[in-house]
């Protein structure tokens, strides 16, 4: 199994729609009548959730004008906050087919199947035509692509002159072991953390030129807080990324609750403009 099969591989859970739709279910929601917001404790998997997604729609500037393309779309919470909130047109591509198509079921039932789309495609081959998007995002997926350079080349690629191209990766900050498994990967052989120097001096070599870079550290820290409290309170909640992860789901946050508080790891997101 290369790489890409063994990433694919570690992502898919094999009845996911049905899990989620359970869980919306039991939570009270209308799942013929999906909004965006009911399904935000699963579909955003990054550190600092929906909040970061916010952020990142700011620094990319989006508008009913844009065609986002996302990288590694996950099962398209991004994507559709880009749609619903800015009615920004989405193209999200993902290596992992059963994430791709619960993206597209979810969609359709938040009726944002016209302004946002998924297909099955790696990153390192992106299936557009050069200067097809006028901006990109690619949220916590480089830690599973070890040939960034080629990864941000393909960015560059299918993007417009003077695009931009919001990063938001898991990065390494300091020295220290990475524990796994993380969320990302359940051993070293699929993990590919870089540091901020790295993103920068790759992002540069393929035609970018950087605009602004911030630690969400303290963001995300902040809402695992949040929820670790309202765990205790009321513990889990039906809707979480426990439902995406599964079993394993406690020992991944676990690790990288840890590892981001003594700041071997954060969350850190860098505009980057086509130039
Ligand atoms: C941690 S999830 C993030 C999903 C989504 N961006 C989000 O924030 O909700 C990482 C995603 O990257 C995808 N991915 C990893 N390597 C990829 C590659 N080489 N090409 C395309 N997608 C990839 C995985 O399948 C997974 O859906």
């Amino acid at each position: 199994m290369d790489t890409e099969q063994q990433v694919a591989k570690h992502y898919t859970h094999g009845a996911l729609e049905s899990v989620i739709l359970e869980a919306l279910r039991d939570a009270g929601s209308d799942i013929d009548n999906l909004s965006p917001g009911d399904l935000a404790g699963v579909d955003e998997f990054h550190l600092g959730w929906r909040a970061a997604t916010m952020e990142i729609a700011k620094d990319l500037h989006l508008s009913r004008a844009t065609h986002v393309l996302d990288v590694g779309s996950g099962i398209g919470g991004p994507a559709r906050y880009f749609a619903e909130a800015n009615g920004a047109r989405v193209t999200g591509i993902d290596l992992t087919q059963e994430f791709v198509a619960v993206a597209n079921a979810l969609t359709r039932r938040c009726r944002l199947s016209d302004l946002a789309t998924f297909q099955q495609a790696s990153a390192l081959a992106l299936p557009f035509a050069e200067s097809t998007f006028d901006a990109a995002t690619m949220i916590h997926v480089g830690m599973n692509i070890a040939d960034k350079a080629k990864l941000f080349s393909e960015v560059h690629r299918v993007l417009r002159p003077h695009a931009r191209f919001a990063v938001y990766d898991v990065m390494r900050t300091g020295n220290g072991e990475i524990p796994y498994p993380m969320p990302w990967a359940a051993t070293p052989l699929t993990s590919f953390v870089g540091t901020p120097a790295d993103y920068r001096r790759l992002l540069a070599k393929a035609g970018f030129r950087l605009e602004g870079e911030v630690s969400r550290r303290d963001l995300a820290l902040a809402l695992f807080q949040e929820m670790r409290r309202k765990i205790a309170e009321h513990g889990l909640p039906k809707l979480g990324l426990h439902v995406l992860m599964g079993e394993a789901a406690k020992e991944r946050m676990g690790n990288v609750a840890v590892t981001l508080e003594r700041g071997i790891i954060a969350p850190v997101e860098m505009i980057a403009i086509k130039g």
